[in-house]
């Protein structure tokens, strides 16, 4: 823990009311709220009336930027619903709009590209200064959303497939030019839901609201190969009132990073991570946590509620993991009801992560860890 303040309080309740001394938890539902429940679309289009083939082969991304395009005229009147029936449907990167439910059918397949061209390189994040892995800009993620509200990615667990492995060979082989794409990204959206979805193989994270409010994740499945790189499962960044329920996570990365921006740039862009509760989340990962806090938290990351958890076959269960340069704190965190199967390490705090975007961090920048409560953790 050199180089962080810390103060925490590590606790394990067995008796007693849980929580009972965690003065900011506010006993929430143990279900996500959802403002606006149950969305009905006045309006909806299948994409094959766009030209797609759901062949596998066929690139349709004119057909999806076409029929969001089109749905965009209803997004005064209710919003619209792009239906996806069953086939493969082979697309680069698309952009959502507000107001507008993409739904996939049962044995409905969105394909990524495995043509970097077809994933557009755009800007870095402001808080992050640069691409995560490479200077510069990033590649566009797979479905992407800025500045929206009210929308919706859903289905009858359909699946959104990024072909991750060439990106993953490309990463190896050290020839990208650009950080890799996200499969989902929402930026500087609100009113946000996706769920009863299947997520595979992302390039890198796999679903990234970033400069969000009100999102809610449920009832999805995530998976990427044990050993793909940097596939984490769904990443808040700078983001609050985000609520994961009922979901398993299989990747090569961290199932859940809770994040906030890197150094200079997060700090400097100063938007916190505020409200993330998680409920029943199953899963595993052989190299990294279940549910991590940074390293990348420089905007700051407060209450935040994790509850009837069960992570197994793993290397962490839960991880805070921070670096000097850094700043940014890390408080009132309450975990409990943690169920660990076959995991390494239970609890990890990491003070020294590394990884700066530039040579330009204030090393002085000590990041503050407080008010950590994790209890009821069993094997
Ligand atoms: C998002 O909103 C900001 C501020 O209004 C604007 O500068 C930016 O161009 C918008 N971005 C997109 C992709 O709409
Ligand atoms: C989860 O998704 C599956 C498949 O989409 C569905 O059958 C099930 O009812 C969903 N469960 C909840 C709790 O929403
Ligand atoms: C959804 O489908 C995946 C396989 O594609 C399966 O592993 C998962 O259990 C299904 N989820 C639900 C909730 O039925
Ligand atoms: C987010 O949206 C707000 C207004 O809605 C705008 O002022 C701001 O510039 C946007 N930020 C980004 C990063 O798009
Ligand atoms: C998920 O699917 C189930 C079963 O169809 C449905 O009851 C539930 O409302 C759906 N959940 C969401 C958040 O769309
Ligand atoms: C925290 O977020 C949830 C949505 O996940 C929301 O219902 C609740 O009001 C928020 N709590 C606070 C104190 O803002
Ligand atoms: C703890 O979590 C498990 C699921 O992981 C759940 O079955 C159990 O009911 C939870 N216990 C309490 C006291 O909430
Ligand atoms: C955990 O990993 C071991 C060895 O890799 C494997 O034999 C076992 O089936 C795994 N357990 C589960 C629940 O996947």
């Amino acid at each position: 823990m050199v180089g962080v303040k810390v103060a925490a309080a590590l606790a394990n309740v067995i008796d007693g009311a849980p929580g009972c001394d965690v003065p900011w938890l506010i006993r929430g539902s143990s279900h996500c709220k959802r403002a606006n429940s149950a969305v009905i679309r006045p309006h909806s289009v299948t994409i094959t009336e766009f030209g797609a083939v759901g062949d596998g082969l066929t690139l349709n991304t004119k057909a999806f930027q076409n029929a969001i395009f089109y749905l965009n005229s209803f997004a005064d009147k209710g919003g619209a619903k792009l239906f996806v029936p069953a086939g493969r449907w082979l697309t680069g990167s698309f952009d959502l709009i507000s107001h507008l439910t993409l739904w996939l059918d049962k044995d409905a397949v969105i394909l990524g590209s495995t043509n970097s061209d077809d994933w557009p390189v755009v800007d870095p994040l402001p808080s992050y200064g640069q691409g995560r892995e490479l200077p510069g800009g990033r590649h566009r993620s797979l479905i992407y959303g800025h500045n929206l509200t009210d929308v919706v990615i859903t289905g009858d667990n359909g699946t959104i497939d990024g072909q991750g492995s060439i990106w993953w060979n490309w990463f190896h082989a050290k020839t990208l030019k650009y950080t890799r794409p996200h499969l989902v990204e929402l930026m500087n959206s609100s009113g946000i839901v996706i769920s009863n979805l299947t997520f595979i193989n992302s390039p890198f994270w796999t679903v990234h609201p970033v400069y969000c409010s009100h999102v809610i994740v449920q009832n999805v499945t995530i998976r990427a190969p044990l050993d793909s790189p940097n596939t984490d499962g769904i990443d808040p960044d700078s983001s609050d009132d985000v609520c994961i329920e009922d979901c398993y996570i299989s990747t090569g990365d961290d199932l859940i990073a809770i994040k906030s921006g890197w150094d200079e740039y997060g700090i400097s862009y100063g938007r916190p991570c505020r409200n993330i509760t998680i409920h029943r989340l199953v899963g595993q990962t052989r190299t990294s946590a279940g549910i991590a806090i940074g390293s990348e938290m420089s905007g700051g990351v407060s209450e935040v509620r994790a509850e009837n958890i069960q992570f197994y076959n793993s290397s962490t269960g839960i991880r805070i993991k921070t670096s000097p340069g850094r700043g940014g704190y890390v408080r009132n965190i309450y975990m409990s009801n943690i169920t660990l199967t076959d995991v390494k390490v239970a609890i990890r705090f990491t003070g020294h992560y590394g990884e700066h975007p530039d040579e330009h961090y204030d090393p002085e920048a000590l990041p503050i860890i407080e008010r950590i409560t994790i209890e009821d953790v069993r094997r």
